[in-house]
Formats: structure tokens, C-alpha cells, sequence
């Protein structure tokens, strides 16, 4: 079969498409033929520092056919529709950009079939992601107010769908480009980021964030505090040096910072598990309460160019890989 890998780190050219023996599921896994797969920064930033178990497959997460069943799998068939996340994780040297994986059944769920597998692959990492955030982390509840860093990204434009489904007021922050997209999926307000005064302008339209998600801190943990309301939920899920310049103000706000990481969800068995966060998902696509955009389809072929454009493009909503 074919497969997109790597042997060292670098740039988006040291993925290179190559044969290899398709894989048997173990116990606890199925093998699935893949229709769709999606790039997500962490396959890029992973494939950039070599991480990890090597020859990688990069991938995250896919959705496809189950063509294979492990012993001590109960649940799933030959020729069920799946969708999965967590493919990037140290448990594996197998990824998504494959046209098979073997998946172990706790990273998986059940693809609705009225949900196209090129959606479930888009919403698997980001929809977790947001899910672990908004549901876990930061305890979203009806009536609260969501500040959405970049509405129109993988998280972020799942986080607005997410927090609207969950009865809370979603505002976000996007390019004007963007802003009837985000409206679209349920923000009330959406902000533009480059604007001087974005401090005052989510005031305006929070009256102070109950919940704030955030994958630059660097550049908005001062201004998360700022905004949010005493007691917030400030959920930070990227940055490599998280500093609170105000961190007094926090301090008087009674702000709950946390820090997380999706992946955990693949490797912590203490943890909850990504499957059935899945199958919630899975649910909200199936009955349009939720939608996940995809902005372009590409190649195993052009894994590269996915593996770039996720790093250097504006992208609304996801761009999705199929064999
Ligand atoms: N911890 C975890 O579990 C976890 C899980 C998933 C992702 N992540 C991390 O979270 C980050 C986002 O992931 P993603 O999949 O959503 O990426 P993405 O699809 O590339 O989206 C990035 C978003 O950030 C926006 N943005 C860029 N510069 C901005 C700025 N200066 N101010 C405000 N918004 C800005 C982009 O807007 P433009 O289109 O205008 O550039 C876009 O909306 C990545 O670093 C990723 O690795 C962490």
C-alpha cells in the first residue's frame, strides 16, 4: 500500500510517498482502508522536529472502511464506516496519510452514513480538541460567553459550532474575509484580529468571557485576561512559553488558566477516551447541529503542499487529504 513518511525531520520535502506492507490489526484494533485523512499543524510541527517513532506515517486523523478486525475487538465489522484521531501520537509509527491504518477501537467511532468520510477525517482532531476545551477543561455552560481565537480555523470554527450547540454565545476573532463564515456557524460577533483596539471591541461583546479559547498565547494571554469575567476559564492549547504579564489581574479575577493537549486523550488511559467524544460529534454532524468546513481536498500525492499550506495559508476550516 501506499504511504506518505517520514525518516528525518525538515521541511514539507521530507515526506515522500513510498510502498509498504499493509499493516494486520493487532488485538484491540481494525484495519481501516482510508477515504479521507486531514492535516493539522502537529503533523507539521512533529514531521519538522523528527518526533516520535520512525519511519513515521504522518497523519492524524482519517475516516474509512473498516477492511480488517483484531481479536478482542468487540463493536465493529468488516465494512463499517469509521472515523478516528490520535494517529500522531508516540503509540504509533502508522499514521492517516496511508491508504490503510490499523486503529485501536478507543480512538475510534462510528461515522454516521449520512456524514461524508471527508468530514468526519476534518472534524476528528480539531472536533476533540474543542470538545476536551470547551466540555472538559472550561465546563461551557448555557448562557455563557465564548471568546474563539480564529474563528475560521480547524479548532476555531468548531469551537464556534460547538459553543453554540451548547447554548452558550460564541464571539470570535477573524480576518473580515471571514466574518459572515464565522456567522455562519453560530458566532453572534465576530472581531477582526488586526484591529488596535480588539481589547475594548471584546469587552463590547463579552461584558467579560466566561470562557476563553486560546492557541496564541503569546500574543493574546494578556488580553485573555483583560477580557475575561472573574471566575473565566482561560484554556490555552498551544504556545511554547506562556507568560501572564497581568497576571495580578488574573489573580483578582479568580481565573482558572489551563493548559492541554488532545494527544493525551490517545496516550493517558486515565483520561477520557477519544472515541466516544467521536460518536458525540458524529451525532451533532449527522443531525446539522454541527458543520465542519473544508476548504480544499488534496492528493496523497500533495501531501506536502497540505503539510505546507497548513503552516503558511489562511484556511477556512480544513483542508483534507484522500488516497
Ligand atoms: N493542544 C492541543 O490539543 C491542540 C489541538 C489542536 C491544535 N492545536 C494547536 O492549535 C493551533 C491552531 O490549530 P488549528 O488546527 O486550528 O490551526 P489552523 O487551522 O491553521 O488555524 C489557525 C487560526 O489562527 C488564526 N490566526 C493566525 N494568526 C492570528 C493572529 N495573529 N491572531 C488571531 N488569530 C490568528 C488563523 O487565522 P488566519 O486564517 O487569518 O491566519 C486561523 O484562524 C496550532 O498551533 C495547533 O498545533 C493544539
Amino acid at each position: 500500500m501506499k504511504a506518505v513518511q517520514y525518516q528525518n525531520g525538515g521541511g514539507p520535502d521530507v515526506l515522500s510517498l513510498v510502498d509498504v506492507a499493509r499493516p494486520e490489526p493487532a488485538d484491540g484494533e481494525v484495519l481501516v482502508e482510508m477515504r479521507a485523512a486531514s492535516v493539522n499543524p502537529v503533523d507539521a510541527k512533529l514531521r519538522e522536529r523528527g518526533a516520535g517513532q520512525r519511519p513515521k506515517t504522518t497523519g492524524s486523523d482519517l475516516a474509512g472502511v473498516v477492511t480488517a478486525v483484531g481479536d478482542e475487538v468487540a463493536g465493529y465489522e468488516v465494512g463499517d464506516r469509521v472515523f478516528a484521531t490520535g494517529l500522531h501520537t508516540d503509540r504509533f509509527s502508522g499514521g492517516s496519510f496511508a491508504e490503510f491504518a490499523t486503529v485501536p477501537t478507543d480512538l475510534l467511532a462510528p461515522l454516521p452514513d449520512g456524514v461524508r468520510f471527508e468530514a468526519g477525517a476534518a472534524v476528528a482532531l480539531v472536533g476533540v480538541t474543542a470538545w476536551r476545551a470547551l466540555v472538559h477543561h472550561a465546563g461551557l455552560e448555557p448562557g455563557s460567553t465564548a471568546l474563539i481565537h480564529g474563528g475560521n480555523g480547524g479548532v476555531g470554527h468548531i469551537a464556534v459550532g460547538l459553543a453554540d450547540v451548547l447554548g452558550a454565545t460564541p464571539v470570535a476573532t477573524a480576518r473580515a474575509e471571514y466574518h459572515e463564515m464565522v456567522r455562519e456557524l453560530g458566532a453572534e460577533t465576530v472581531l477582526d484580529y488586526t484591529r488596535d483596539d480588539l481589547t475594548e471591541a471584546v469587552h463590547e461583546a463579552t461584558a467579560g468571557a466566561d470562557v476563553i479559547l486560546d492557541h496564541l498565547p503569546e500574543t493574546y494571554a494578556e488580553l485573555d485576561v483583560e477580557v475575561a469575567a472573574v471566575g473565566g476559564d482561560v484554556v490555552i492549547i498551544a504556545g511554547e512559553s506562556v507568560a501572564l504579564p497581568n497576571a495580578a489581574v488574573a489573580r483578582s479575577k479568580e481565573l482558572n488558566v489551563q493548559l492541554m493537549s488532545m494527544s493525551n486523550l490517545a496516550t493517558h488511559a486515565t483520561l477520557p477516551a477519544i472515541g466516544p467524544i467521536l460518536e458525540r460529534l458524529g451525532r451533532l454532524l449527522e443531525t446539522n447541529r454541527l458543520e465542519v468546513r473544508i476548504d480544499r481536498t488534496e492528493t496523497l500525492e500533495n501531501a506536502a503542499v497540505a503539510h505546507r499550506a497548513v503552516m503558511e495559508e489562511s484556511i477556512a476550516g480544513k483542508i483534507v487529504v484522500v488516497p
